[in-house]
């Protein structure tokens, strides 16, 4: 058990790699506070964190707005008694292009995707820094942090900006013992990318060393590396689970 006795928030945690890290950390030993919008899917992971014999709490937050991040963090505290890893992860996509993209667009992608990350692993820091925790946070970038594609600029630079927020927050929290790190996931198959059209799935694993699409689990592994004692020594990274794509 690499979580016996921790306690981790892990936001977007009613879909995809949310939901898969949440249900690997609580294999590990961790209680989880469960944060996104959707309220009926959070229960459900809800559900099946207790069904590993865990603790886990629900907080309908908007990690775009600082009240309801703040009321997470604290209510985290409050009731599972501790914060020791962040799993910054809720994330939304864009399909437009650069010259058709709209304001909102770009608000909705920053206020989530940047704004989001800012938020949480602000409040949580604050959090571990006040009782003295060694805590991890681990943010979720993409491999659209490094590269990019047609129909993704504003996706891309929110996600270069969560690589970057990662490093800057490693060199402030180490003082304090606090890890910070990122994570790029490549092709995950999830509610953002359900992945179901099968000749752009051929396409795509034209271009995977590894021949398949990932899943949240394999996500949930680096996040579980990262969260735990074998990291120890390791801050300011970001791991690419891409089975190689981001590599031709
Ligand atoms: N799936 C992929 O291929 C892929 C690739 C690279 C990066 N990512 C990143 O992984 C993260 C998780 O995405 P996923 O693929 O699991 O998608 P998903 O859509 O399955 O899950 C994202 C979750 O975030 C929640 N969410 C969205 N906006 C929110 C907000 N303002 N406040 C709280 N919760 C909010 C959604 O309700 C959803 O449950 C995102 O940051 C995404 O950018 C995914």
């Amino acid at each position: 058990m690499r979580l016996a006795g921790k306690i981790a928030v892990v936001t977007g945690a009613a879909s995809g790699i949310g939901r898969g890290t949440a249900l690997r950390f609580a294999e590990e030993g961790a209680d989880v506070a469960l944060a996104d919008l959707n309220e009926a899917s959070l229960e459900e992971t809800s559900r099946q964190v207790r069904a590993l014999g865990r603790r886990a709490i629900v907080q309908l937050t908007d990690v775009g707005d600082r009240a309801q991040v703040e009321k997470l963090m604290s209510r985290t505290v409050e009731e599972l008694g501790g914060l020791d890893v962040l799993m910054a992860n809720a994330g939304v996509g864009s399909g437009a292009s650069f010259l058709d993209g709209t304001d909102e667009q770009y608000d909705r992608i920053m206020d989530t995707n940047m704004r989001g990350v800012y938020l949480c692993g602000q409040a949580a820091a604050r959090i571990m820094v006040e009782r003295g925790t060694p805590g991890s946070i681990i943010n979720i970038a993409s491999t659209y942090s490094e590269v990019t594609a047609p129909n993704s600029s504003v996706y891309s630079a929110s996600k270069g900006g969560v690589r970057m927020l990662t490093k800057g927050m490693a060199v402030e929290l180490g003082q304090h013992g606090i890890r910070v790190n990122c994570i790029g996931p490549g092709w995950i198959r999830t509610g953002m990318n359900p992945l179901t059209d099968e000749a752009r799935v051929s396409r795509i694993l034209n271009g995977v060393p590894l021949g398949r699409v990932g899943t949240p689990r394999d996500v949930a592994g680096a996040a579980l590396f990262l969260a735990s004692e074998d990291a120890a020594y390791v801050t300011g990274i970001i791991i690419f689970v891409d089975g190689g794509w981001i590599l031709q």
